[in-house]
């Protein structure tokens, strides 16, 4: 039973970024796959494919997962965006921009979950305070910038795309 579980394909359609997808995917495949593997959307990541880290952050309807652990059966019908969905016509989506104008981009793994975290955040609250920035991105770990910079730049798109620091 499992082997032909293992074996079995599924038809999956599902959006993202905008575009109408479809897909022949295992039971077992995670949407961090699809997304790396099948669609080369390699601005997500994968790091502890556990859940814990957030590097592999996507929307999915809208809301932050972490897409190692979401089956890619699961979105069917679903709308995904990832951190190449929110760039227009290559230009940089301004919260992008304040990650690169604020310093806040080192080693650059973490950012993608980052912004997309960021992104969902702002989404639902436009002006958040630091204590509301801290708490939306507690589920994403940076292991370089010590998050000083990350913050700052998130607070810069609260107040209108301006930096005052
Ligand atoms: S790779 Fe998904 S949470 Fe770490
Ligand atoms: S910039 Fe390196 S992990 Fe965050």
């Amino acid at each position: 039973m499992l082997a032909t579980l293992e074996t079995a394909k599924l038809d999956l359609s599902m959006n993202v970024n905008g575009q109408a997808v479809r897909l022949w995917v295992s039971p077992f495949t995670t949407l961090l796959e699809v997304l790396r593997e099948q669609l080369e959307l390699t601005g997500t990541k994968y790091a502890c494919g556990e859940g814990e880290c957030g590097a592999c952050s996507v929307l999915l309807d809208g809301r932050v997962v972490n897409s190692c652990l979401v089956l890619a059966a699961e979105c069917a019908g679903c709308e995904v965006v990832t951190i190449e969905g929110l760039t227009t016509n290559g230009k940089l989506h301004p919260l992008q921009q304040a990650f690169v104008d604020h310093g806040a981009v080192q080693c650059g793994f973490c950012t993608p979950g980052m912004i997309m975290a960021a992104y969902a955040l702002l989404a639902a609250n436009p002006n958040p305070t630091e204590a509301d920035v801290k708490r939306g991105l507690e589920g994403n770990l940076c292991r370089c910038t010590g998050y000083r910079k990350i913050i700052d730049a998130v607070l810069s798109m609260a107040r209108g795309g301006r930096s005052d620091d």
